[in-house]
Protein backbone atom coordinates (compact mmCIF):
# COMPACT_ATOMS: atom_id res chain seq x y z
CA UNK A 1 0.00 0.00 0.00
CA UNK A 2 1.45 3.13 -1.05
CA UNK A 3 1.77 6.00 2.15
CA UNK A 4 0.73 9.63 1.22
CA UNK A 5 3.89 11.99 2.79
CA UNK A 6 2.71 13.66 5.78
CA UNK A 7 3.81 17.26 5.93
CA UNK A 8 4.41 18.74 8.77
CA UNK A 9 3.30 22.67 8.93
CA UNK A 10 5.92 24.82 11.32
CA UNK A 11 4.60 26.80 14.04
CA UNK A 12 6.52 29.65 11.60
CA UNK A 13 7.46 29.81 8.28
CA UNK A 14 10.62 31.29 7.97
CA UNK A 15 9.30 34.57 6.98
CA UNK A 16 7.15 34.96 9.19
CA UNK A 17 9.68 33.93 11.73
CA UNK A 18 11.98 37.03 10.42
CA UNK A 19 9.08 39.05 10.73
CA UNK A 20 7.91 37.97 14.25
CA UNK A 21 11.87 38.41 15.28
CA UNK A 22 12.40 42.44 13.89
CA UNK A 23 8.85 43.60 14.51
CA UNK A 24 8.19 46.10 17.23
CA UNK A 25 5.94 46.07 20.12
CA UNK A 26 4.17 49.44 21.18
CA UNK A 27 2.23 49.83 24.62
CA UNK A 28 1.24 53.23 24.96
CA UNK A 29 -2.04 52.82 26.77
CA UNK A 30 -3.44 55.97 27.13
CA UNK A 31 -4.53 58.72 24.09
CA UNK A 32 -4.17 57.90 20.89
CA UNK A 33 -0.20 57.00 21.54
CA UNK A 34 -0.04 53.92 20.12
CA UNK A 35 -2.49 54.58 17.15
CA UNK A 36 -0.09 57.27 15.65
CA UNK A 37 3.51 55.23 16.45
CA UNK A 38 1.63 52.23 14.50
CA UNK A 39 0.70 54.12 11.83
CA UNK A 40 4.22 55.59 11.59
CA UNK A 41 6.04 52.54 11.64
CA UNK A 42 3.62 51.55 9.02
CA UNK A 43 3.93 53.80 6.85
CA UNK A 44 7.69 53.25 7.25
CA UNK A 45 7.33 49.56 6.28
CA UNK A 46 8.43 48.51 9.67
CA UNK A 47 5.93 45.25 11.06
CA UNK A 48 4.50 46.35 14.89
CA UNK A 49 2.63 45.25 16.86
CA UNK A 50 0.37 47.29 19.56
CA UNK A 51 -1.12 45.97 23.27
CA UNK A 52 -2.29 48.19 26.18
CA UNK A 53 -1.21 45.84 28.64
CA UNK A 54 2.34 44.95 30.24
CA UNK A 55 1.72 41.59 30.78
CA UNK A 56 0.62 41.05 26.72
CA UNK A 57 4.28 43.10 25.95
CA UNK A 58 6.22 40.77 28.08
CA UNK A 59 4.68 37.80 26.44
CA UNK A 60 4.95 39.10 23.06
CA UNK A 61 8.83 40.22 23.76
CA UNK A 62 8.97 36.56 24.73
CA UNK A 63 7.83 35.30 21.73
CA UNK A 64 10.45 37.24 20.08
CA UNK A 65 10.87 40.88 18.77
CA UNK A 66 13.25 43.20 17.72
CA UNK A 67 12.22 46.28 20.10
CA UNK A 68 9.58 47.57 21.98
CA UNK A 69 8.50 51.42 22.01
CA UNK A 70 6.39 51.80 25.54
CA UNK A 71 5.41 54.92 26.99
CA UNK A 72 6.61 56.24 30.34
CA UNK A 73 3.09 56.75 32.28
CA UNK A 74 2.81 52.42 31.13
CA UNK A 75 5.55 52.11 33.31
CA UNK A 76 4.50 52.58 37.22
CA UNK A 77 6.68 51.03 39.46
CA UNK A 78 4.88 47.89 40.19
CA UNK A 79 5.12 46.92 36.24
CA UNK A 80 8.29 47.54 36.24
CA UNK A 81 9.21 43.90 37.25
CA UNK A 82 7.41 42.10 35.17
CA UNK A 83 9.49 43.63 32.69
CA UNK A 84 12.44 42.89 34.00
CA UNK A 85 11.50 38.91 34.75
CA UNK A 86 11.05 38.83 31.23
CA UNK A 87 14.43 40.74 30.17
CA UNK A 88 16.25 38.92 33.10
CA UNK A 89 15.36 34.93 30.92
CA UNK A 90 16.76 36.38 28.03
CA UNK A 91 19.49 33.98 26.88
CA UNK A 92 23.40 35.57 26.55
CA UNK A 93 23.41 37.31 23.24
CA UNK A 94 20.27 38.90 24.12
CA UNK A 95 20.23 42.75 25.48
CA UNK A 96 16.30 43.65 23.83
CA UNK A 97 16.28 47.48 22.80
CA UNK A 98 13.40 49.48 24.79
CA UNK A 99 12.69 53.12 23.26
CA UNK A 100 10.90 54.83 26.05
CA UNK A 101 8.83 57.79 25.65
CA UNK A 102 9.23 59.96 28.51
CA UNK A 103 7.59 63.14 30.09
CA UNK A 104 8.77 66.02 29.08
CA UNK A 105 9.47 68.66 32.13
CA UNK A 106 10.69 69.15 35.49
CA UNK A 107 11.99 66.39 37.28
CA UNK A 108 9.89 65.64 40.24
CA UNK A 109 9.70 63.10 43.20
CA UNK A 110 7.78 60.98 40.99
CA UNK A 111 10.17 61.25 38.03
CA UNK A 112 13.43 60.69 39.98
CA UNK A 113 12.04 57.53 41.65
CA UNK A 114 11.04 56.39 37.78
CA UNK A 115 14.49 56.98 36.99
CA UNK A 116 15.78 54.60 39.72
CA UNK A 117 13.19 51.97 38.84
CA UNK A 118 13.96 51.79 35.41
CA UNK A 119 17.72 51.46 35.77
CA UNK A 120 17.62 47.83 35.58
CA UNK A 121 16.09 48.01 32.21
CA UNK A 122 19.72 47.93 30.05
CA UNK A 123 19.38 48.76 26.97
CA UNK A 124 17.13 51.48 26.88
CA UNK A 125 16.65 54.99 24.67
CA UNK A 126 15.18 57.85 26.34
CA UNK A 127 13.10 60.09 23.82
CA UNK A 128 11.39 62.74 25.80
CA UNK A 129 8.02 64.24 24.45
CA UNK A 130 6.71 65.78 22.07
CA UNK A 131 8.79 63.80 19.87
CA UNK A 132 9.18 64.37 15.90
CA UNK A 133 8.45 60.82 14.12
CA UNK A 134 11.57 61.02 12.54
CA UNK A 135 13.21 61.29 15.44
CA UNK A 136 11.15 58.10 16.72
CA UNK A 137 11.88 56.19 13.11
CA UNK A 138 15.46 57.07 13.25
CA UNK A 139 16.37 56.09 16.94
CA UNK A 140 13.94 52.31 16.22
CA UNK A 141 16.14 51.72 13.24
CA UNK A 142 19.07 52.45 15.36
CA UNK A 143 17.45 50.05 18.03
CA UNK A 144 17.15 47.76 15.14
CA UNK A 145 20.34 47.38 13.53
CA UNK A 146 21.84 46.69 17.36
CA UNK A 147 19.19 43.52 17.67
CA UNK A 148 20.09 42.37 14.16
CA UNK A 149 23.47 42.75 15.38
CA UNK A 150 22.22 40.73 18.56
CA UNK A 151 20.58 37.76 16.02
CA UNK A 152 23.83 37.50 14.14
CA UNK A 153 25.80 36.51 16.96
CA UNK A 154 23.35 34.81 18.37
CA UNK A 155 23.01 32.61 15.06
CA UNK A 156 27.54 31.94 15.25
CA UNK A 157 26.97 30.56 18.77
CA UNK A 158 24.42 28.19 17.33
CA UNK A 159 27.27 26.77 14.58
CA UNK A 160 30.04 27.36 17.14
CA UNK A 161 27.93 24.67 19.25
CA UNK A 162 27.22 22.52 16.31
CA UNK A 163 30.63 22.75 15.34
CA UNK A 164 31.72 21.96 18.73
CA UNK A 165 29.45 18.89 18.63
CA UNK A 166 30.75 17.79 15.50
CA UNK A 167 34.80 17.76 16.92
CA UNK A 168 33.73 16.01 19.61
CA UNK A 169 32.48 12.89 17.68
CA UNK A 170 34.92 12.95 15.50
CA UNK A 171 37.20 13.07 18.40
CA UNK A 172 35.99 9.66 19.73
CA UNK A 173 36.34 7.99 16.40
CA UNK A 174 39.84 9.70 15.98
CA UNK A 175 40.98 7.24 19.28
CA UNK A 176 39.55 4.48 18.33
CA UNK A 177 40.97 5.66 14.59
CA UNK A 178 44.52 6.18 16.46
CA UNK A 179 44.14 2.45 18.21
CA UNK A 180 43.55 0.68 15.04
CA UNK A 181 46.94 0.55 14.43
CA UNK A 182 48.10 -0.83 17.63
CA UNK A 183 44.99 -3.06 17.35
CA UNK A 184 45.96 -4.63 14.31
CA UNK A 185 50.00 -5.16 15.96
CA UNK A 186 48.13 -6.76 18.54
CA UNK A 187 46.15 -8.80 16.85
CA UNK A 188 48.81 -9.58 14.33
CA UNK A 189 51.06 -11.35 17.24
CA UNK A 190 48.77 -13.79 18.17
CA UNK A 191 47.40 -14.98 14.79
CA UNK A 192 51.40 -15.72 13.31
CA UNK A 193 52.39 -17.43 16.85
CA UNK A 194 49.14 -19.78 15.77
CA UNK A 195 50.35 -20.06 12.35
CA UNK A 196 53.95 -20.90 13.76
CA UNK A 197 52.09 -24.13 15.76
CA UNK A 198 50.19 -25.25 13.15
CA UNK A 199 53.30 -25.90 10.96
CA UNK A 200 55.13 -27.52 14.06
CA UNK A 201 51.95 -29.74 14.59
CA UNK A 202 52.37 -30.96 11.24
CA UNK A 203 55.55 -31.59 11.32
CA UNK A 204 56.12 -32.94 14.98
CA UNK A 205 52.57 -35.09 15.73
CA UNK A 206 53.15 -36.99 18.43
CA UNK A 207 50.33 -37.15 21.05
CA UNK A 208 52.45 -34.79 23.72
CA UNK A 209 53.63 -32.30 21.38
CA UNK A 210 49.76 -32.05 19.56
CA UNK A 211 48.42 -31.70 23.36
CA UNK A 212 51.27 -28.62 24.50
CA UNK A 213 50.78 -26.96 20.61
CA UNK A 214 47.28 -27.26 21.51
CA UNK A 215 47.12 -25.29 24.68
CA UNK A 216 49.52 -22.89 22.96
CA UNK A 217 47.09 -22.70 20.51
CA UNK A 218 44.34 -21.95 22.60
CA UNK A 219 45.81 -19.10 24.74
CA UNK A 220 46.91 -17.02 21.44
CA UNK A 221 43.17 -17.30 20.57
CA UNK A 222 42.43 -16.10 23.94
CA UNK A 223 44.42 -13.14 23.65
CA UNK A 224 42.97 -12.22 20.24
CA UNK A 225 39.34 -12.60 21.57
CA UNK A 226 40.19 -10.34 24.39
CA UNK A 227 41.34 -8.20 22.37
CA UNK A 228 38.76 -7.45 20.16
CA UNK A 229 36.14 -7.72 22.77
CA UNK A 230 37.88 -5.02 24.35
CA UNK A 231 38.06 -2.78 20.69
CA UNK A 232 34.28 -3.20 20.00
CA UNK A 233 33.56 -2.09 23.93
CA UNK A 234 34.84 1.51 22.43
CA UNK A 235 32.13 1.36 19.82
CA UNK A 236 28.83 -0.40 21.58
CA UNK A 237 29.72 1.03 25.07
CA UNK A 238 26.54 2.97 26.82
CA UNK A 239 26.87 6.45 26.59
CA UNK A 240 24.72 6.89 30.16
CA UNK A 241 27.05 6.42 33.59
CA UNK A 242 26.55 3.45 35.09
CA UNK A 243 28.78 1.62 38.05
CA UNK A 244 32.25 1.37 35.97
CA UNK A 245 34.97 -0.13 37.83
CA UNK A 246 37.89 1.91 37.26
CA UNK A 247 41.01 -0.60 37.66
CA UNK A 248 39.19 -2.36 34.59
CA UNK A 249 38.98 -0.26 32.24
CA UNK A 250 42.64 1.05 32.57
CA UNK A 251 43.74 -2.45 31.92
CA UNK A 252 41.76 -2.94 29.07
CA UNK A 253 43.44 0.63 27.60
CA UNK A 254 47.02 -0.92 28.01
CA UNK A 255 45.73 -4.21 26.94
CA UNK A 256 44.73 -2.01 23.26
CA UNK A 257 48.40 -0.17 23.91
CA UNK A 258 50.54 -3.04 24.66
CA UNK A 259 52.55 -3.48 21.63
CA UNK A 260 53.10 0.25 21.49
CA UNK A 261 54.43 0.09 25.01
CA UNK A 262 56.69 -2.79 24.56
CA UNK A 263 58.32 -1.03 21.15
CA UNK A 264 58.89 1.94 23.13
CA UNK A 265 60.20 0.55 26.07
CA UNK A 266 58.03 1.84 28.27
CA UNK A 267 57.58 -0.18 31.67
CA UNK A 268 54.46 0.08 33.36
CA UNK A 269 53.97 0.74 37.03
CA UNK A 270 50.47 -0.17 38.44
CA UNK A 271 49.89 0.48 42.17
CA UNK A 272 46.14 -0.02 43.03
CA UNK A 273 45.55 0.24 46.19
CA UNK A 274 41.65 0.14 45.87
CA UNK A 275 41.26 -2.92 43.24
CA UNK A 276 37.30 -2.76 42.87
CA UNK A 277 36.82 0.88 42.85
CA UNK A 278 33.60 1.84 40.93
CA UNK A 279 32.58 4.78 39.75
CA UNK A 280 29.43 6.55 38.06
CA UNK A 281 30.71 7.01 34.79
CA UNK A 282 30.17 6.12 31.53
CA UNK A 283 33.00 3.68 30.81
CA UNK A 284 32.93 5.26 27.19
CA UNK A 285 33.96 8.35 28.06
CA UNK A 286 36.63 6.93 30.80
CA UNK A 287 37.93 4.88 28.20
CA UNK A 288 38.26 7.63 26.02
CA UNK A 289 39.79 9.84 28.42
CA UNK A 290 42.60 7.44 29.81
CA UNK A 291 43.45 6.38 25.61
CA UNK A 292 44.11 10.29 25.35
CA UNK A 293 45.99 10.11 28.68
CA UNK A 294 48.01 7.28 28.03
CA UNK A 295 48.11 8.00 23.86
CA UNK A 296 50.30 11.29 24.90
CA UNK A 297 52.29 9.67 27.40
CA UNK A 298 53.53 6.95 25.29
CA UNK A 299 54.43 9.98 22.42
CA UNK A 300 56.31 11.67 24.87
CA UNK A 301 58.55 8.81 25.91
CA UNK A 302 60.26 8.20 22.51
CA UNK A 303 63.23 7.15 24.19
CA UNK A 304 61.37 4.60 26.69
CA UNK A 305 60.86 5.61 30.23
CA UNK A 306 58.28 4.74 33.10
CA UNK A 307 54.28 5.08 32.79
CA UNK A 308 52.69 4.93 36.42
CA UNK A 309 49.16 4.36 36.80
CA UNK A 310 47.55 4.89 40.49
CA UNK A 311 44.13 4.48 41.93
CA UNK A 312 43.62 5.62 45.28
CA UNK A 313 40.96 6.41 47.51
CA UNK A 314 40.47 9.99 48.27
CA UNK A 315 37.51 12.67 49.98
CA UNK A 316 35.95 14.78 47.63
CA UNK A 317 35.53 18.25 48.72
CA UNK A 318 32.28 17.89 50.32
CA UNK A 319 33.76 15.15 52.77
CA UNK A 320 32.08 12.18 50.41
CA UNK A 321 34.08 9.56 49.06
CA UNK A 322 36.08 9.96 45.69
CA UNK A 323 38.61 8.04 43.80
CA UNK A 324 41.88 9.58 42.30
CA UNK A 325 43.43 8.27 39.38
CA UNK A 326 47.24 9.54 38.59
CA UNK A 327 48.64 8.41 35.29
CA UNK A 328 52.21 10.34 34.77
CA UNK A 329 55.04 9.57 32.77
CA UNK A 330 58.54 10.03 32.46
CA UNK A 331 58.27 11.89 28.76
CA UNK A 332 59.77 15.40 27.50
CA UNK A 333 57.33 17.14 29.62
CA UNK A 334 54.92 19.74 28.52
CA UNK A 335 56.80 23.20 28.00
CA UNK A 336 55.67 25.70 30.41
CA UNK A 337 54.39 28.49 28.06
CA UNK A 338 51.93 25.82 26.47
CA UNK A 339 51.15 24.67 29.77
CA UNK A 340 47.97 26.78 30.24
CA UNK A 341 46.72 26.20 26.92
CA UNK A 342 46.71 22.59 26.82
CA UNK A 343 42.80 22.10 27.06
CA UNK A 344 41.89 24.42 24.86
CA UNK A 345 40.97 22.85 21.06
CA UNK A 346 44.27 22.48 18.04
CA UNK A 347 46.47 23.21 20.47
CA UNK A 348 49.82 20.43 19.63
CA UNK A 349 53.11 20.03 19.21
CA UNK A 350 52.76 16.91 16.99
CA UNK A 351 52.25 18.99 13.62
CA UNK A 352 49.92 16.47 11.24
CA UNK A 353 49.95 13.21 13.72
CA UNK A 354 48.11 15.26 16.20
CA UNK A 355 45.29 17.05 16.15
CA UNK A 356 45.12 18.77 19.50
CA UNK A 357 41.82 18.19 20.63
CA UNK A 358 42.58 14.64 22.83
CA UNK A 359 43.10 17.34 25.65
CA UNK A 360 39.75 19.29 24.99
CA UNK A 361 37.56 16.40 24.86
CA UNK A 362 39.07 14.90 28.33
CA UNK A 363 38.67 18.57 29.72
CA UNK A 364 35.07 18.75 28.08
CA UNK A 365 34.17 15.13 29.43
CA UNK A 366 35.48 15.91 32.91
CA UNK A 367 33.65 19.32 33.11
CA UNK A 368 29.99 18.26 32.06
CA UNK A 369 30.58 15.12 35.35
CA UNK A 370 31.66 17.69 36.94
CA UNK A 371 34.77 15.69 37.87
CA UNK A 372 38.28 17.33 39.06
CA UNK A 373 40.98 17.41 36.59
CA UNK A 374 44.58 18.73 37.65
CA UNK A 375 48.04 18.12 35.37
CA UNK A 376 51.97 18.80 36.70
CA UNK A 377 54.60 18.76 34.05
CA UNK A 378 58.39 19.19 34.29
CA UNK A 379 60.96 19.60 32.00
CA UNK A 380 64.27 19.82 34.11
CA UNK A 381 66.63 17.17 32.62
CA UNK A 382 66.81 14.23 34.19
CA UNK A 383 63.27 14.98 36.03
CA UNK A 384 61.26 15.86 33.19
CA UNK A 385 57.67 14.23 32.38
CA UNK A 386 54.10 14.79 33.01
CA UNK A 387 51.11 13.31 36.15
CA UNK A 388 47.16 13.97 35.21
CA UNK A 389 45.28 13.34 37.70
CA UNK A 390 41.35 13.15 37.44
CA UNK A 391 39.30 12.88 41.28
CA UNK A 392 36.07 11.26 40.25
CA UNK A 393 33.15 10.60 42.74
CA UNK A 394 32.82 7.17 43.93
CA UNK A 395 29.93 4.88 43.10
CA UNK A 396 28.09 4.06 46.41
N1 LIG B 1 52.11 13.49 28.73
C1 LIG B 1 52.54 14.52 27.97
N2 LIG B 1 53.87 14.80 27.87
C2 LIG B 1 54.29 15.82 27.10
N3 LIG B 1 53.49 16.65 26.40
C3 LIG B 1 52.16 16.40 26.44
C4 LIG B 1 51.61 15.34 27.23
N4 LIG B 1 50.28 15.38 27.10
C5 LIG B 1 50.00 16.40 26.28
N5 LIG B 1 51.12 17.01 25.86
C6 LIG B 1 51.21 18.20 24.99
O1 LIG B 1 49.92 18.75 24.85
C7 LIG B 1 49.55 18.82 23.46
C8 LIG B 1 48.07 18.62 23.33
O2 LIG B 1 47.68 17.29 23.63
P1 LIG B 1 46.38 16.69 22.97
O3 LIG B 1 46.23 15.29 23.42
O4 LIG B 1 45.26 17.62 23.22
O5 LIG B 1 46.68 16.75 21.43
P2 LIG B 1 47.68 15.87 20.59
O6 LIG B 1 48.11 14.68 21.35
O7 LIG B 1 48.76 16.77 20.07
O8 LIG B 1 46.77 15.43 19.38
P3 LIG B 1 45.58 14.38 19.44
O9 LIG B 1 44.36 15.18 19.10
O10 LIG B 1 45.94 13.43 18.41
O11 LIG B 1 45.50 13.84 20.83
C9 LIG B 1 50.40 17.76 22.78
O12 LIG B 1 50.62 18.06 21.42
C10 LIG B 1 51.68 17.82 23.60
O13 LIG B 1 52.54 18.86 23.17
MG1 LIG C 1 46.72 13.44 22.37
Amino acid sequence: MERKPVRIRPRFSENEFTLVENRTIILAPTGRDSDLIAGLLQRAGLPCHTTPFITELASEIERGAGAAILSEEALSGNLIPEVLRVLGQQPPWSDFPLILLTVGGQVTAQSERLRELRRPLGNVFLLERPIRPETLLGTLEIALRGRRRQYQIRDQMVQYERAQEALRRSEKLAVTGRLAASIAHEINNPLEAVTNLLYLMRHDPSPDSLKRYLDDADQELARVTEITTQTLRFYREPNKPVQTELAGIVQSVLVLYHSRLAAADITVNREITIPSANVLSSPGELRQIIANIIGNSIDAMRRGGRLRIRISSSKMRDGSDGIRLTIADTGSGIPRELLPRIFEPFITTKGETGTGLGLWVTHEIVKRNGWIMAVRSSQQPGHSGTAFSFHIPAAK
